[in-house]
């Protein structure tokens, strides 16, 4: 499928995304939206990590779009919701790791956008928030629900009740990404750590991240249940053979995902 407000390059283990519309700040238009959808469904199983970004100098992605929710009845404003928020499960659900990496403005859809991502890494010059009250509405990608959890609660009501942008060090010191970078260094940065991720144990590092996520909608002992039982079922994969004979070994283990 061609798509004209995204761009993929894929790098090795590697796949960017990144969204190619800089003149709006890579706002998120329906059309934004369904592509990425469709991209992030069309990852191929031997890409390891999927990098989101955002073309241009500026933003990562600075919101959803604005000009395009003027005049929205309420039905329609309900399945824009709704399309965001699928696109953050497909984040979520996909086996591969997923980063964003923030360079420049992550507000409203767009820090949504980057929440849904495993991990978030910044520039130096990004500004992060959730600035929807502005306009008279709510987060609807998701933010009311995952900046609170990344967060906590009352950090998150603030950025919410306020609409204050945070800086990268702030957003790092709250939690809310992992680390900064240089603006001229971080995409290398996050794609040396991607590579990093990606000589891991495909079927391991796919597990890890769905015991995250349904670990926090259980209680600790069943989320552990789950943990015992997913630790289990790996050792019947040839990579868990594999990982633990060539430390044996003192070799580098070759992953097959299998
Ligand atoms: N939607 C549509 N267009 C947008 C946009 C958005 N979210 N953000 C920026 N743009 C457009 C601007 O309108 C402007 O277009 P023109 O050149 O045609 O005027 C262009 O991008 C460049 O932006 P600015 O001139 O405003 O750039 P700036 O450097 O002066 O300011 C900014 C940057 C502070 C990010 C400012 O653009 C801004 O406040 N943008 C809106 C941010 C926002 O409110 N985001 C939340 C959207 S609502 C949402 O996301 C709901 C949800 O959760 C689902």
């Amino acid at each position: 499928m061609p798509f004209e407000t995204i761009r993929i390059e894929d790098e090795g283990p590697i796949r960017v995304i990144a969204v190619d519309r800089p003149k709006v700040l890579n706002a998120l238009s329906t059309q934004v939206l369904r592509e990425i959808d469709a991209a992030v469904a069309a990852v191929p199983g031997d890409a390891r990590v999927v990098i989101l970004t955002g073309a241009g100098e500026k933003a990562f992605v600075a919101g959803a779009d604005i000009a395009e929710m003027q005049g929205k009845s309420a039905d329609e404003a309900r399945g824009f919701s709704a399309l965001g928020h699928a696109v953050g499960k497909r984040l979520e659900r996909l086996d591969q790791v997923t980063i964003a990496a923030v360079n420049g403005f992550a507000l409203g859809g767009g820090l949504e956008l980057a929440m849904s991502c495993d991990l978030i890494y910044a520039a130096e010059h990004a500004r992060l928030g959730q600035p929807e009250v502005n306009l008279g509405i709510i987060p609807g990608f998701g933010g009311t629900q995952r900046l609170a959890r990344l967060v906590g609660p009352q950090l998150a009501r603030e950025m919410i009740f306020t609409a204050r942008m945070i800086d990268a060090p702030t957003a790092k010191a709250r939690g809310l990404v992992c680390d900064v970078f240089p603006k001229a260094e971080l995409l290398s940065a996050v794609k040396k750590i991607a590579l990093e991720i990606a000589a891991k144990g495909p079927l391991a590092i796919a597990a890890a991240k769905m015991l995250v996520r349904k670990g926090a909608a259980l209680d600790l002992d069943d989320a552990n249940r789950l943990e015992t039982e997913t630790f289990g079922e790996l050792f019947r994969s040839r990579d868990a053979l594999e990982g633990i004979t060539a430390y044996l070994e003192k070799r580098k283990a070759d992953f097959t995902a299998s």
